[in-house]
């Protein structure tokens, strides 16, 4: 099959948040299965242009109007990537926006993107299979692919979506809508429309032939009013659509054994260099270098993340006897807390903010325990590092942390990890002191690491149930067997495309 792969982020171009690793590493796994892959993404100021191999300008209609357009190509060992340059909408210090901020263009911005990959496609006469699109500045493509005229040579070509985080929509004031180039039919309640506003998410679920999301429990609970984030009925609407396929890692970027960034490697079968790891975060931190339990936590500073949580229980935390190492970016409040709190307890708490990667990988290689105490989670691929570098993570027990750490109290036999039940200070306090009795007892705690650093958290064991999507994905497309919900929005035209 030939799959054409687009996400506005992705490893090693460019990364904000975990779509960039999922992008960075499903196709290739793909590719590796035998399948072609073609990936697109934006050409961001800050991606390095190295190595990437201009082609012609090409026009991309956005509303009433055309814009040029130039593919970079990026030969990689599984495919080809074309990075879009439009340098009005891209050359520009952030992807989104500014920390906390949206650049207030993103409506046209993504919505140019989304047709500037079907415009790709025809120009460069591809004919994928199956366009695999993820969240909401990608959403509009399966809308684009059977309204206006952009579809042409793709009529038979499927979509899917994947949502990695319902929380981000693409909400925008009706006032955007000219950019979209769209007709009334598209624009209503069974569309795009969103009270009053236009959603791209809403759309892209809507027209997708099938739509997954990155956890199989996530997949249930963005059904329910409490984690629906708004679309749970339009998701029910189009619940026989939709599956939940596990995240995975790039195993060989993430691999202790080999990580050049860590003070001293280190295996399941080899894990004294641990220690070394454990002693660069203390002295990078400026902990103490003492034989306290570290907890760690690497990732974005976000009410979603829990920070606030481990900031509450943080006097207690310390009353147990441990050292947290905290290093993440996000919301500039919630980061300043954190900031104090290691100024109010030197040598006990360290905090590092901003971007490190080799400090990032010393964390996930050193601490005793890795804490996620996310509020939701659709998968979460820290949990999936930590495990693999040997840090038990103290998780709370939702979305895709439910469906890949094995709990010490569920099963002590094949435990990876510990578990808790509320998202709040007891809760987590409580699941962080059982964690440290099973860490005195040596041969347990051992037990623990070793099972997490075996799992197989490689995309690999993943991209089948991938290529099962596509499969009902073109099945619906061959039968024009369309979701529930969009019944008038998008009835099949009477021939030609559906
Ligand atoms: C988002 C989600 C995270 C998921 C990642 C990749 O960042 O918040 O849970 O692992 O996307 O799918």
């Amino acid at each position: 099959m030939h799959i054409l792969y687009a996400a506005s982020e992705m490893v090693p171009f460019v990364k904000t948040g975990g779509l960039a690793d999922v992008a960075g590493a499903l196709p290739a796994a793909l590719a590796a299965r035998g399948h072609r892959v073609t990936a697109v993404l934006p050409l961001y100021d800050g991606v390095n242009r190295a190595g990437l191999e201009p082609g012609e300008e090409f026009m991309v209609p956005v509303g009433t109007w055309q814009v040029a357009a130039r593919p970079w190509r990026s030969r990689q060992k599984w495919g080809d990537v074309y990075l879009v340059e439009q340098s009005d909408y891209f050359a520009r210090p952030h992807l989104y926006g500014p920390p906390g901020g949206e650049y207030a263009d993103n409506p046209e911005r993504f919505a140019f993107f989304s047709r500037a990959i079907l415009a790709l496609c025809r120009e460069l006469r591809l004919a994928p299979d199956v366009l695999h699109v993820n969240d909401w500045q990608t959403a509009l493509v399966p809308v684009y692919l059977r309204e206006p005229d952009d579809g042409d040579g793709l009529e038979q070509s499927a979509s899917v979506l994947t949502i990695h985080n319902l929380a981000f929509q693409g909400r925008f004031d009706v006032t955007a809508v000219n950019v979209l180039g769209l007709p009334p039919r598209v624009l209503g309640i069974d569309g795009l429309e969103y009270y009053g506003d236009m959603n791209y998410l809403k759309g892209g679920i809507l027209y997708a032939d099938q739509v997954t999301t990155v956890s199989p429990t996530y997949a249930r609970e963005i059904l329910e009013p409490q984690n629906g984030c708004g679309l749970d009925g339009v998701l029910r609407a189009r619940s026989a659509d939709l599956s939940g396929i596990e995240n995975g890692i790039d195993t060989e970027l993430w691999n202790p054994a080999s990580d050049p960034h860590l003070a001293a490697p280190f295996s399941a079968a080899r894990p004294e260099g641990r220690r070394a790891n454990r002693r660069l975060v203390q002295r990078t931190l400026g902990l103490e270098e003492a034989d306290a339990p570290l907890l760690g936590f690497v990732g974005r500073v976000t009410g979603q993340k829990g920070l606030d949580i481990v900031l509450d229980a943080m006097p207690a935390l310390l009353d147990l006897g441990v050292q947290l190492a905290l290093l993440g970016d996000g919301d500039p409040l919630l980061t300043r807390r954190l900031v104090e709190a290691a100024r109010f307890r030197p040598g006990r708490v360290g905090v590092a903010t901003g971007f490190d990667e080799p400090l990032a990988r010393n964390i996930y290689g050193g601490s005793d325990l890795f804490l996620m105490p996310s509020r939701f989670e659709p998968c979460g691929l820290a949990q999936l590092i930590a495990m693999r570098y040997g840090a038990p993570p103290v998780v709370h027990r939702v979305g895709g942390l439910a469906d890949t750490v094995v709990a010490w109290n569920d099963n002590p036999d094949s435990a990876t990890g510990f578990a808790f039940d509320r998202p709040d200070t007891a809760a987590l306090l409580a699941a962080v002191a059982g964690a440290l009795e099973v860490w005195k007892e040596h041969k347990l705690f051992a037990r623990i690491q070793r099972n997490g650093m075996q799992r197989d958290s490689s995309w690999q064991a993943r991209a089948s149930a991938c290529e099962a999507v596509y499969e009902k994905a073109l099945e619906a497309r061959r039968t024009r067997k369309i979701g529930g919900a969009l019944k008038q929005a998008a009835s099949p035209r009477p021939h030609g495309r559906g």
